[in-house]
């Protein structure tokens, strides 16, 4: 039987990855990944460099495909995703199917956590779903974007005994949650926190756990615009960027 490794490798310190992750790595003959594109290209390196790091005398491979792109033509955002995901799934099935002998052990190396904002493993079951290709997986889990922001700014994400929300920029949009104060937005490509009538404060967190990483906090009535700025200059900079951030209500 076929064995998949779904490895966690943190946010891009190359010490982010766990002693179960690195003994992981050490099994996959093939790592398979979606190829991004151009403005995706430090990520492929650093998943390269990781395997240099960790594999210095062990034959792998590695395989990629192009990423499918979203169909804009689909209005309907679920639909448009569950698109993405079908076209992602014939893709690692077929890639599996010609690439990984029936014993061996494929790798897939997952930014930051498997389970929070990834659709690999929702990809993966479809894959199964299919039924052409079987294979027994094991998730390694890693550390997360939200983990690396919280221990990069010292803090407690949630107050004492109160719940945290993890969501997005796009539902951040219709408003901060009304029965939560502590709140983490991930995948905001347009500073939502700039929009909303709270007062709020913010810890900012780009590139975390890279040489480059960026961080600001503060009321966010007073540091939001200098984080926009900062956040556009980045990206024009390197042409991609990665931020995260808890916005908490004040008291
Ligand atoms: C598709 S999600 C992947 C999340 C990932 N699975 C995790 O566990 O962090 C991508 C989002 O994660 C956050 N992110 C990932 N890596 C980051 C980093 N190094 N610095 C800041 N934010 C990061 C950003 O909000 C980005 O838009």
């Amino acid at each position: 039987m076929r064995t998949l490794l779904l490895i966690g490798i943190g946010t891009g310190h190359p010490e982010h990855l766990t002693l179960e992750a690195v003994q992981a790595l050490q099994r996959v003959d093939v790592f398979f990944a979606l190829d991004k594109g151009e403005e995706k290209e430090d990520l492929v390196r650093w998943r390269s460099e990781i395997c240099a790091r960790h594999l210095p005398n062990r034959p792998y491979r590695f395989v990629t495909a192009p990423d499918p792109v979203r169909d804009p033509s689909v209005a309907c955002y679920p639909e448009r995703v569950r698109a993405w995901h079908d076209a992602r799934a014939v893709l690692y099935e077929e890639m599996l199917l010609r690439e990984l002998g029936e014993s061996g052990c494929g790798g897939i190396l997952v930014w930051g956590d498997p389970c929070l904002y990834d659709s690999t493993l929702r990809v993966l079951a479809s894959v199964r779903v299919r039924a052409r290709v079987t294979f027994d997986m094991r998730v390694i889990p890693g550390i997360s974007s939200v983990q690396a922001l919280a221990a990069s700014h010292g803090i407690v994400l949630n107050g004492i005994g109160e719940p945290v929300l993890i969501t997005t920029g796009r539902k951040l949009a219709a408003g901060f949650p009304r029965d939560v104060d502590s709140v983490v937005v991930m995948l905001d490509g347009a500073c939502i926190f700039n929009q909303l009538d709270e007062d709020l404060d913010i810890f900012w967190g780009a590139y975390l756990g890279s040489p480059e990483q960026l961080l600001r906090a503060g009321r966010v009535r007073e540091v939001g615009a200098e984080i926009a700025q900062v956040r556009a200059e980045a990206r024009k900079r390197r042409g991609w960027v990665l931020d995260i951030y808890l916005l908490r209500r004040r008291a």
